[in-house]
């Protein structure tokens, strides 16, 4: 991988036009959404997305999620069925990412769909993706914008920090206010399927489509590329934990009742979204803390199971698993 001169350009309109030329130049940008920062190339070149997995050194070709700007964009690429429609119309722009069958003809590189007959499809809500893309004028694909098998970047210096010297440019849109990817669902005839908790709660969806949305198993559809060693610290995570043990780090969840010990708190008034948004920079932090302060493990304070809560034990449950044991 040639060591390319990393640039970080602010979210001015000049900033995001330099970065839409490198876009038709084939480069690889780093943008903010409201999820996380994604890594973007032209979707339809397929060195571009190449490019993608180089940088990010992926094992394997995963399909990637791919970004436009408005629904109507989406129904180029993709064919909505009825359930699908409906929920894009009330939750795009925004962190719901929808599995359909690819529209033939589409135009996009195999790299992207990893030559599925699908595409997974979002329109993010951030006012800068929505520049670039708009600005781009066509389809982008987009995975997190961090080195495989390490936490999301919710940051420009995060992007930095794992991406430096590997892509040609990071747009700083400040911290990103969801913080934990998109939910994705997948459809199996009409019927939504959860693939991915994410930044929306499966509540908030079903409540939408008034009934139950099942999770993805064995025998319905899978989303490739969720490991469950993802989302890897260094340090060893210890979950649900009631208080730190001795040469623990902590990372609580509401408030710290008499816990004195080094490490963070998620969101001491007990608040999923503030958590969710918290959550990757906390892990980032912890595991340096982890490194300088040499106590290995991180003790992790039980999250609720509901709403964001689903998504961000998602998240601390690969974080905590054994590492490589399956990574492909
Ligand atoms: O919030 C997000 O979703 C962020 C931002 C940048 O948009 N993107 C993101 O992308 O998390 P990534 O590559 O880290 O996760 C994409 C996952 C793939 O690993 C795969 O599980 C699923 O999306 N996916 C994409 N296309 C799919 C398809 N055609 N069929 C099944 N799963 C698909
Ligand atoms: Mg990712």
């Amino acid at each position: 991988m040639a060591d390319l001169n990393t640039v970080l350009l602010s979210d001015t309109s000049r900033g995001i036009r330099a970065a839409t030329s490198m876009l038709h130049a084939g480069a690889q940008v780093a943008f903010p959404t409201e999820t996380v920062y994604g890594l973007g190339a032209d979707a339809r070149n397929d060195r571009a997305v190449a490019g993608i997995f180089e940088a990010k050194r992926r094992p394997s070709f995963n399909p990637l999620i791919v970004h436009v700007t408005d629904l109507d964009a989406a129904h180029t690429l993709a064919r909505f069925t009825p359930q699908a429609q409906n929920l894009a119309e009330r939750f795009w722009p925004g962190p719901l990412t929808l599995v359909l069958p690819l529209r033939p003809g589409a135009g996009l590189s195999d790299l992207v769909t990893a030559g599925l007959p699908t595409i997974g499809i979002r329109v993010p809500a951030h006012p800068v993706a929505q520049s670039l893309i708009g600005g781009f004028g066509g389809p982008v694909a987009a995975p997190s914008a961090n080195l495989s098998g390490k936490v999301s970047p919710t940051t420009a210096e995060h992007v930095f920090d794992g991406l430096r010297g590997r892509i040609a440019v990071v747009v700083d849109g400040g911290p990103c206010a969801v913080g934990l990817e998109s939910t994705i669902l997948g459809f199996s005839a009409d019927d939504p399927v959860l693939l991915r908790p994410g930044g929306i709660s499966l509540e908030i969806l079903s409540q939408r489509l008034g009934r139950e949305i099942a999770y993805a198993d064995d025998t319905t559809i899978t989303a490739p590329g969720q490991m469950r060693s993802h989302y890897a610290p260094s340090a060893e995570i210890r979950l649900n934990a009631e208080a730190p043990e001795d040469g623990e780090i902590w990372l609580g969840f509401g408030p710290d009742r008499g816990i004195v010990a080094e490490g963070r708190n998620l969101s001491p008034s007990g608040d999923l979204t503030e958590a969710a948004a918290n959550l990757f920079s906390a892990l980032r932090d912890l595991d340096a803390l982890a490194w300088s302060s040499g106590l290995r493990r991180i003790a992790v304070a039980k999250i609720p199971a509901h709403g964001l809560g689903e998504a961000i034990n998602d998240r601390l449950q690969r974080a905590a698993a054994p590492r490589n044991e399956d990574e492909t």
